[in-house]
């Protein structure tokens, strides 16, 4: 076996081994390659020593930004006490109890049973085979998903193909699974039904409708979205859209799954961004902003109506992963909730985020190429536009969001995005500061934009 090597330094290109999840083989992403060797507050420290302030949270996880020691010491103890739990049969250990409990007190509707998996994508999938089983142990084959277009909902097949975000389609990777099908998203900017708010009828809404009359409410299990699309550029539906939503889907006994992978656990200002809408899913998915990143966990909670209907039959559930109930995992989710709780960060995210909000809304006034500005929170897209009158977008090739993020880099500012639409996350504890010099370098690199 080769000797594990430990290096003292490390140089940006230094990554001939290291096979990239989003590996983009142009110089222009080459020159956002870094490695990222440690990191304090809101802060990341490069191989160079170079700091950058973190606006996307990492992928929009690290709530509680880098080096919180109380989390260290959460993992630390769990780790030494028991790591390590069977996830099989009826076996469980005192913090996934505890966390069951905890989300119980605070999940939207009737949520409250949980399973604990490990990422976004792993807990789509279950969110998927539940509905699959529940509706087949009641003698029903409703086995179809319905998703929005531009989602994304995670890279494994279930949850791949439920989405359709074009910088990471699942085209390529096809076929897909059977019995997935997309419906518009509300996207107002560009009404895909080519109409304007609020004379629109909420066409987008109305197009869940037809699509389960089209291909038949007999075969449909569930719709799957998120509150407010955050890939696509944090897509925030008008006031009616949701309720219309849960009309639609109770009339036609469709299943609701809301996935809060992105949105949940505070990231746009309330602990559950479904709180905005009241929206009152049967089925849960979350992951990110509960433990910070500083454990994998993500789950999937359930009403008592979709546990009962799980387990009417003799037969269990046949869907586990190893690391379900992970017990470190979930010791540090209880303690991320814990210090969210006390130390009000949620409320201190929603500030932040208004203030981010007036001030962005102000330099959209101001410049020719920000067509858009959406979010609630601290989740923000902000669409670039070559022409506001027109809402023509830059040319492809032109990378445009990618150039700024490139700008931003070297000012010490990450950023996120894709396309057209710069995403902005950073840690719920960022402050005003803080967010000022990002918000200054967002401005400075839009300025520089050359028609
Ligand atoms: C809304 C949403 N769902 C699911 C996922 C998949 O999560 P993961 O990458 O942890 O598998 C993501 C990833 O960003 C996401 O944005």
């Amino acid at each position: 076996m080769a000797k594990v090597s430990l290096r003292e330094s490390y140089r940006r290109d230094d990554i001939d081994h290291v096979l990239h999840g989003v590996t983009i083989p142009s110089n222009l992403a080459k020159a956002l390659n870094r490695i990222f060797v440690e990191a304090y507050g809101v802060r990341l420290v490069d191989s160079d020593g170079k700091e950058y302030i973190d606006g996307m949270s990492s992928v929009v996880c690290a709530s509680l930004g880098y080096g919180n020691r109380e989390l260290a010491e959460a993992a630390r103890s769990q780790m030494t006490k028991l790591h390590l739990v069977p996830s099989f049969g009826n076996r469980t250990s005192p913090p996934e109890i505890d966390l069951a409990r905890t989300l119980a007190d605070t999940a939207p509707g009737g949520i409250d049973r949980f399973m604990f998996t490990s990422s976004g994508s792993d807990s789509n999938e279950s969110a998927i085979k539940i509905v699959r089983w529940y509706w087949r142990q009641k003698g029903l084959d409703k086995y179809k998903i319905i998703s929005l277009q531009n989602a994304y909902h995670g890279a494994t097949y279930g949850a791949g193909s439920a989405s359709s975000f074009p910088d990471y389609t699942h085209k390529d990777f096809g076929p897909n699974l059977p019995g997935f099908t997309q419906v518009p998203s509300p996207y107002c900017y560009r009404c895909p039904f080519g109409k304007s708010y609020p004379n629109c009828g909420i066409q987008c809404a109305e197009a869940l409708d037809h699509k389960i009359q089209e291909e038949g409410e007999d075969t449909v299990g569930a719709f799957l979205a998120e509150p407010a699309q955050s890939a696509a550029g944090v897509l925030v539906p008008p006031p009616e859209y949701w309720p219309r939503v849960a009309e639609i889907c109770q009339e036609h006994d469709v299943l609701l799954i809301i996935d809060e992978v992105i949105t949940g656990v505070g990231r746009m200002g309330r602990m559950w961004a479904c709180e905005h809408w009241d929206i009152r899913p049967d089925i849960l998915v979350f992951s990110k902003g509960i433990a910070s990143g500083y454990m994998p966990i993500s789950g999937v909670g359930v009403t008592d109506e979709i546990y009962q209907g799980m387990t009417s039959s003799d037969a269990a559930f046949p869907h586990v992963y190893t690391y379900n109930g992970h017990p470190v995992s979930c010791a540090v989710a209880l303690k991320n909730l814990e210090i969210l709780s006390r130390e009000k960060l949620i409320d201190r995210g929603a500030e932040m985020g208004l203030y981010a909000q007036e001030r962005l809304t102000h330099f959209q006034e101001q410049s020719p190429y920000v067509g858009d500005i959406r979010g609630r929170g601290l989740n923000f897209g902000i669409e670039l536009v070559a022409d506001k009158e027109t809402r023509q977008l830059f040319p492809p090739e032109r990378k445009i969001v990618m150039s700024v993020g490139a700008q931003l880099l070297e000012k010490g500012i990450i950023i996120g995005g894709s396309g057209n639409n710069i995403r902005l996350a950073p840690p719920l504890i960022i402050t005003k500061d803080e967010i000022d010099y990002v918000l200054d370098g967002l401005e400075w690199a839009i300025q520089g934009i050359q028609a």
